[in-house]
């Protein structure tokens, strides 16, 4: 992350001022054609967008020849031609121009969080600012939790429509039929985790999480190496994936738990080893070209396949090395547990305890 303080004349504060009170920037950069600083205000660390001056003038320019702009990439023309053509802009002010498209048909006002590598969390709770988690904050001051931004839904209408856009690109849909959806952005645009709640069951606050994550999670050596893994427990845990034992990781929501199976899995499991990654939302994806077998949980209308479902499946999937249970709550442990008495190794995450665990003996299911 890069501190740009030197940019100060291109900024044009939002004509919406929505914080309480903007307070003394502790920290800013760039993200497209935005500035970020995190302030320090009555509210706590708060994170603060302002576009720079230019990029206001672009957005005007790019948003009133829009419908061109459609018009010619639909005919597979190539967008940086078709922006210097269209906007007469020159080469440089192309990838402003490009960001700006995307924002209109990708995730409007939550673009600049989504695009954000220092954004961990994203919360909208019907109308009002949108809240964050962000690791700058959560480094300096842990207490706080969220902070908030001037990023402002102004009615629930907005909230719902954003739940819609967010929902369609998913795949998915969000309705009074289907008011709790846990689904997936596309990998193409992060692949993080989304939580919808429809108002039928929020009480007119229409909720939207989106939990980030990392592109490529840490490997072993660098949690080691800065002080988040002792050396002890990376070998411990080498030493039991690869005698195929089974290890439960547990701890309270974001503490890193599908992080740290994901930088396990990648960095210590062989890459010609079937490992059958079963979860609720597809989180830990097997890397390119591996014999991984991936499934992820169902339910729409009256087709419901669970996790237990989904372990039950898994073991006639030919897996011989490593079962991994994204999040156990129920049945699907005593999968879990009978895969481990065949001898398969097992990564899972319950909620509430840390166990490392050989079992032996049958239990039947
Ligand atoms: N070692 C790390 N370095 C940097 N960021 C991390 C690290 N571990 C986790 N994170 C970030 O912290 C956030 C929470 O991590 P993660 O999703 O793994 O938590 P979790 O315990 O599985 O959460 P939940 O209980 O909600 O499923 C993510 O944005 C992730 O990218
Ligand atoms: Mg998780």
């Amino acid at each position: 992350m890069s501190n740009q303080k030197n940019e100060e004349e291109d900024i044009e504060l939002p004509s919406t001022e929505v914080l309480h009170n903007a307070g003394k920037e502790v920290y800013s950069y760039k993200i497209g054609g935005f500035r970020v600083s995190i302030l320090n205000t009555s509210r706590g660390l708060s994170y603060y967008i302002s576009p720079v001056k230019q990029f206001i003038e672009l957005e005007k320019r790019v948003k009133g020849r829009l419908e061109d702009v459609m018009l010619l990439l639909s005919k597979g023309n190539d967008l940086g031609d078709i922006l210097s053509a269209t906007l007469g802009i020159n080469r440089e002010m192309v990838a402003d121009a490009a960001y700006i498209i995307r924002s209109s048909l990708g995730y409007g006002k939550l673009q600049v969080l989504i695009d954000d590598p220092n954004v961990i969390d994203i919360s909208v709770e019907g109308k009002g600012n949108v809240w964050v988690r962000h690791s700058f904050i959560e480094e300096m001051r842990p207490e706080q939790d969220f902070a908030p931004t001037n990023i402002y839904i102004n009615d629930i209408n907005e909230a719902v429509s954003l739940q819609q856009t967010i929902a369609t690109k998913c795949g998915t849909y969000v309705s009074t039929a289907n008011p709790i959806v846990d689904t997936q952005l596309p990998q193409r645009e992060g692949g993080h985790r989304v939580h919808l709640v429809f108002p039928t069951v929020s009480k007119g606050r229409p909720e939207i999480v989106v939990r980030k994550r990392l592109p490529v999670p840490p490997s072993i050596s660098h949690l080691v190496e800065s002080g988040v893994l002792p050396k002890w427990i990376a070998e411990l845990f080498k030493i039991i994936l690869t005698a195929r034992g089974a290890v439960i990781i547990a701890g309270p929501p974001g503490s890193g738990k599908t992080t740290l199976i994901r930088s396990l899995l990648y960095s210590l499991v062989p890459s010609t080893w079937k490992v059958i990654v079963i979860e609720d939302t597809g989180e830990i994806d097997p890397p390119k070209g591996s014999p991984w077998t991936r499934y992820t949980t169902f339910e729409l209308g009256s087709v419901e396949v669970g996790l237990f479902d989904l372990a039950k499946a898994s073991l006639r999937a030919s897996g011989t090395r490593l079962l991994v249970v994204g999040e156990t709550r129920g049945r699907e442990a005593q999968v879990l547990a009978q895969a481990m008495t065949v001898g398969l190794g097992g990564l899972c995450l319950p909620r509430d305890q840390l166990i490392l665990a050989r079992i032996d003996g049958k239990i039947d299911l």
